[in-house]
């Protein structure tokens, strides 16, 4: 594989959801992006624009409706046998709700060392010492073990979760929120956590966000996506510092700043309405109804994405 060549690469990947005869949920819309190995790029949009989709069409959990996820180079889709449970060592996924993902009935021990019996030859004992070696790892210990997930608070179970992820020696990880549903205080031990494993074991990482806060120190290049498409995508310090579409501007104009004087020379944009409905949607900017900035003809037209500088991208008929 070349430099440049990148490990992940999502090419114009659809999947819909059809809800009935006539009703199609366009979750995931002609979405394309690359991931270099070694960085993390951070995914950030509202509730419902197709961030657990995307992540989850990225570990197979979904078949796409059309499109293509290459994997240094191979499409995933057509993998015979072997290669589909080493993609699946390889890329793993740590899911957004801690509480819902991990079976309430089973112990630690057996969370984390249950990927190892797939895709390893462990003896007993050297199970049960990888599985401590994890546990450490992610800042638990022996007494957790033979503990049961439901007797963990949320930060513990992602770590349970990160724990179970690391366990099969991925070098790939969707992070599907996951900091989003613990406490603020224990958030930034876990993003830290994350970053200090990622220098550690090489790791490359896709990690998804509802804000763009969460993402910023963690980020080499953030993508953001609205209604199932991506309007921006832009290396870290450029989005933050240079954003160019309308509902990347929103979506930093609401980040609180601890200086107060920053704060009142800081442009808020107000957003006009709900997010609208990703069923049916018909042509035109998907963002045109709580967009400040709309022209007449974003209602009918769709922007394309436009190359602004390099590695910056955008799509909105004012750029
Ligand atoms: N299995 C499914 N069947 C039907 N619709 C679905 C399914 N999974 C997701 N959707 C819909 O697809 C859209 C995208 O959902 P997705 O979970 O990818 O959003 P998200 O960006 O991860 O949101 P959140 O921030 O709330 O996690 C939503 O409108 C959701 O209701
Ligand atoms: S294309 Fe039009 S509606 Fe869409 S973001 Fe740009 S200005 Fe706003
Ligand atoms: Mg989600």
């Amino acid at each position: 594989m070349s430099e440049k060549t990148p490990m992940l690469s999502v090419q114009d990947l659809c999947k819909y959801f059809h809800l009935g005869r006539h009703l199609e949920l366009k979750a995931v819309d002609h979405v394309s992006f690359d991931i270099f190995q070694g960085e993390t790029v951070g995914l950030v949009g509202e509730s419902g624009c197709g961030k657990t989709t995307t992540g989850r069409a990225i570990v197979k959990l979904h078949e796409p409706t059309s499109g293509k996820i290459l994997y240094r180079g191979s499409d995933i889709f057509k993998q015979n046998k072997a290669e589909r449970l080493e993609y699946c060592g390889n890329v793993q996924m740590i899911f957004q709700n801690p509480y819902a993902s991990l079976n309430s009935r089973m112990t630690v021990s057996e969370i984390v060392g249950e990927g190892m019996k797939i895709h390893g030859q462990y003896s007993k004992k050297q199970q049960e010492d990888r599985v401590l070696e994890l546990l450490q790892k992610v800042g638990l210990g022996r007494d957790h073990m033979s503990r049961f997930a439901h007797e963990f608070s949320g930060g513990q179970r992602q770590r349970i979760g990160i724990a179970r992820a690391l366990s099969v020696n991925p070098e790939f990880i969707v992070c599907d929120e996951p900091v989003s549903a613990l406490d603020v205080s224990i958030q930034a031990q876990v993003i830290n956590m994350l970053k200090k494993l990622q220098e550690e074991l090489g790791l490359t990482y896709l990690f998804i966000a509802h804000d763009l806060s969460v993402v910023r120190y963690i980020s080499d290049r953030v993508i953001v996506m609205y209604l199932g498409g991506i309007v921006e995508e832009a290396p870290a310090d450029e989005l933050y510092r240079n954003p160019q579409h309308p509902y990347t501007k929103v979506l930093l104009s609401a980040i609180p700043i601890a200086d107060p004087d920053k704060i009142r020379s800081k442009e808020r944009i107000a957003i006009k309405g709900e997010i609208p409905s990703p069923i049916n949607l018909g042509d035109g900017c998907r963002f045109a109804d709580r967009c400040p900035y709309a022209l007449e003809r974003c209602k009918s037209e769709t922007p394309q994405m436009k190359e602004l500088a390099a590695g910056h991208r955008a799509a909105c008929h004012l750029l």
